[in-house]
Formats: structure tokens, sequence, C-alpha cells
């Protein structure tokens, strides 16, 4: 049977740290706050003049490099983000630019944490359908461009960094399958006012802040446990498998005490679920690739292995994949 398997991932953090005790001297936090309400211990941040498609390019020429092929390799190339270099040309051509391959598709998508889950589908389905051999998925966040440094609920959370994955034609079934789903009437739970078409740039609403994450932390709370266990439960359902049969879930990286709530909603041992969200914060769509790619390097991804990947994000967006590691 023909499928998608991922046959290499790399990441890119940038090498600058921001720690809780930096934040408190910012804004008005603790250390003690953030590490217990969030789990979070440090972020990494973007140096000016670095933008998404830099972190890309490095993420995806390490992911290259893992899976042992060359550029010229590639035939398509799925970036996603919020956090693009300009609106426009796509920060998935400005990487295609960068990595100087010509003459390919390269698309973003805009499914905010949920980027790189929706992204491994999407690319699945071009391999299996549209005749492309080997597709390049790349996830990249410079979420720090679009935080305000003096709205404490909110810039204690956010981190940059990119994470990348190859995907090739097999005779073997890589990515099982993938639940996505999405409910635009909680879009304003988390959203950016300004900057856009509606509220286009101006003194107005640079003055008012507008061009900052707005976002209702407590509500996502409730909504992101529901919605990552649901997408658990879905892809466990559809595929006839019991939660034992995961060797690992790779989480979205947006509070531990969300992962912690999946788990334990699920009656998962929070062993199970792969963190490094102390030394990264969330970044958004790069978090799911990076922890996959933490989580290979560090030999805890064996062939055969069935992995769960689940985010939540923005829209509000969720889903997970279900994949059969296959290297
Ligand atoms: N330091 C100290 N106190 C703080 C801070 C801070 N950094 N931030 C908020 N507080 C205060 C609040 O003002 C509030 O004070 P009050 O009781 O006097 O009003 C108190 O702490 C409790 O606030 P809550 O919002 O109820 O705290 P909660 O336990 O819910 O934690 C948090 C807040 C961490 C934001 C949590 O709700 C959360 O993680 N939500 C999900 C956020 C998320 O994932 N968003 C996605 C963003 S990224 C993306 O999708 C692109």
């Amino acid at each position: 049977m023909a499928g998608a398997i991922i046959l290499g991932t790399g990441s890119f953090l940038p090498e600058q740290i921001i720690t809780n005790h930096d934040f408190e001297m910012m804004v008005d936090t603790t250390d003690e706050w953030i590490t217990t309400r969030t789990g979070i211990k440090e972020r990494r941040i973007c140096p000016r003049g670095m933008a998404s498609s830099d972190m890309g390019k490095e993420a995806s020429l390490n992911a290259c490099r893992d899976a042992g092929i060359s550029l010229d390799e590639i035939d398509f190339i799925l970036c996603s983000t919020i956090t693009p270099d300009m609106f426009f040309p796509a920060t998935a051509c400005l990487i295609q630019a960068k990595l100087g391959i010509k003459n390919i598709p390269a698309f973003d998508i805009s499914t905010a944490c949920s980027g790189f889950i929706y992204g491994l589908e999407i690319a699945k389905n071009l391999i299996l359908t549209g005749g492309y051999r080997t597709g390049l998925v790349v996830s990249t966040e410079t979420m720090s461009r679009m935080t305000d440094y003096t709205d404490r609920s909110v810039c204690v959370l956010l981190g940059d960094g990119a994470g990348a994955a190859i995907l090739r034609h097999s005779d073997e079934e890589g990515i099982l399958g993938s639940y996505l789903s999405a409910d635009g009437s909680y879009g304003n739970l988390l959203y950016v006012p300004a900057g856009g078409s509606l509220n286009p740039a101006s003194f107005d609403t640079v003055e008012k802040r507008m061009h900052f994450m707005q976002m209702e932390g407590s509500r996502l709370f409730k909504i992101a446990i529901l919605t990552m266990s649901e997408s658990i439960n879905r892809l466990l359902d559809r595929f006839n498998l019991k939660k034992e049969d995961i060797s690992i879930f790779i989480p979205h990286q947006a509070n531990l005490r969300i992962i912690n709530g999946v788990a334990k909603n699920l009656g998962i041992p929070a062993e199970k679920f792969y963190v490094n969200i102390e030394r990264y914060g969330n970044m958004s769509a790069a978090c799911v690739p990076i922890a996959m790619d933490e989580a290979s390097k560090k030999g805890l991804l064996k062939k055969g292995d069935l992995i769960i990947t689940v985010a939540f994000g923005g829209g509000l967006t969720w889903g997970a994949n279900l994949i059969r590691w296959a290297r």
C-alpha cells in the first residue's frame, strides 16, 4: 500500500534567551508565577533582521541533512506560519529562494498552532494524489514580533523557533491519518486586531497597540484541553486503537497544565507526552515539529512506533496526526 513517511526532521532555535527572571524586570510578574501557571522557564528570541523565512530555511536544511536528501529532491514546500515575513510573497516562496530551489510549488497555510498538524495531512495528500515524491513541511514563527512586552498575561508565554519535516512517497504507510477541525466563531479569543484589511496599520492602530496578539487565556485554556482530548479520541476510535498502543504523544506546547489536563482527561500517564515547554515556551506552529525533532534525536521514536501529534490554536483550529515512525 502506498503512503507518505517522515524521512527526516530538523529545527532551528535562535540563540538569545529570555528567562523568567528577565521578565521580572520588564513586567509585574515572578518566576514562581510563570513556572507554576505555565511550566515555562525560558524562551528564544529572534534577533533583529532575522525573519521567519531565515529560521525556516535553517530548519529545512537541518531536515534535509537528517533525511539524507539534497535540496533538488524537494518537489514542493508547504510553510505554516502566522508570523510571515510580510503579507506576500508567501514565506514558503521566500524560503524557496533562500534555499535556491526553482520551479516547484511553494505556499503558506495559516492555522496558527495547529499549522504543522494541518501541514502534514495536506502534504501527505499531495504526495498520494498529486504525483509528488518528496515534500518539505516547515513551520516557522517569530512570535516575539507580535508580542506586547507590556502585557504580562501574554508576553511570558511566547517564543520564536522553526521546525521542519521531509515527507516522501513510500510503499509503507507513515502518516496513517489525521483529524482536523476548526470553529471560526471562537476567532475573537486569540487574534491580532490590526494590520490586515479590516484595520489597516495606522498611527491610531499602532498607538492602541492593536498590532499585538490579544487573547482570552482562561477561556482558551479550557477549550484547549477539550479539543486536544477530542482530537486524540477521534483518531483512536477511527483506527480502532487503544491509548496504550501509542508510544508517545507529541503535543502543542502552550501550557504544561494544558498538556497535563489532556493526559488526565484521557487517563494517559503524563510521561507519555513529550514536553520541552520549559525551554522554549509557545512557538505556535513550530512547537510540534521541534518537539518531534528533539524526540527523534533523543532516540525516543523507534521504527514501527505509533505516535500521535496534537495541537489547538488561533482560528480556533485543532487536530491530530497518527503516524507510524518509519525510520
Ligand atoms: N504574572 C503574574 N500574574 C499574572 C500574569 C503574569 N505573567 N499573567 C496574568 N496574571 C494574573 C492575572 O492578572 C490574574 O490576576 P487577578 O486574579 O488579580 O485578576 C491572575 O494572574 C490569574 O489569571 P488567569 O488568567 O485566571 O490565570 P490562569 O491560571 O488562567 O493562567 C494563562 C493564565 C497562563 C494565560 C492560561 O490561561 C493559559 O495558558 N491559557 C491558554 C493560553 C494559550 O494557549 N494561548 C494560545 C496562545 S498562542 C497561539 O495560539 C498563537
